[in-house]
């Protein structure tokens, strides 16, 4: 017979700042998502950085998930410059959970808004960051290198907490 293995505890993940061993995985994921690619340098770069914020979701143990938010000293506004969960873990809210992270550490450091770019096709990320509140501040026509249109998201991290 079958025996149907019940869910590990872990099921759901978990999200935590990101470390500089977590290099490597992050850049695995990166190759996944076919804009904005990074080098190891790069992820390095914001492993390292005073500026940059990292948070990675796990799930049983392995990496499946970043998020990379940048500031600039004497900006109120942050930026997400990445996000990305391996298709093996979506829909487990861990890029929520990545968001959320990133919103509570911008607001802890004072910053009012956090903005992004997403590509005007990318129905999951859109919803994503709709549920979370963020609003369409700009089209970006032709943004990306293969001339797909952008939107620039943003969100007022005073508003009524979402
Ligand atoms: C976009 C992405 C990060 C979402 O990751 P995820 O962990 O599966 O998303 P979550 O489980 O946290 O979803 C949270 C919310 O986002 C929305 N959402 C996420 N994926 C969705 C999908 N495929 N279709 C519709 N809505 C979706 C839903 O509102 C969801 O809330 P719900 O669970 O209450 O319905 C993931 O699909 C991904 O890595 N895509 C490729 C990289 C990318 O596009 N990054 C964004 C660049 S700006």
């Amino acid at each position: 017979m079958t025996r149907i293995e019940p869910l590990g505890k872990d099921h759901r993940g978990r999200v935590r700042p990101a470390r500089h061993r977590d290099d490597a995985a992050i850049l695995t994921l990166e190759e996944l998502f076919p804009s904005d690619r990074m080098t190891l340098r790069s992820v390095r770069h914001f492993l390292k950085s005073s500026t940059a914020h990292s948070w990675v979701a796990e799930l049983e143990g392995a990496v499946v998930g970043n998020l990379i938010l940048v500031t600039r000293s004497g900006s109120r506004v942050g930026r997400i410059y990445s996000v990305v969960v391996a298709p093996q873990a979506r829909g487990r809210r861990l890029a929520e959970r990545m968001v959320r992270a990133a919103q509570a550490a911008a607001r802890r450091r004072g910053l009012r808004q956090i903005k992004l770019e997403v590509r005007q096709d990318n129905a999951p990320a859109r919803a994503l960051y709709a549920k979370l509140g963020y609003v369409e501040e700009q089209r970006l026509p032709g943004y990306y290198d293969d001339g797909a249109d952008g939107l620039r998201l943003c969100k007022d991290l005073s508003a009524k907490r979402r």
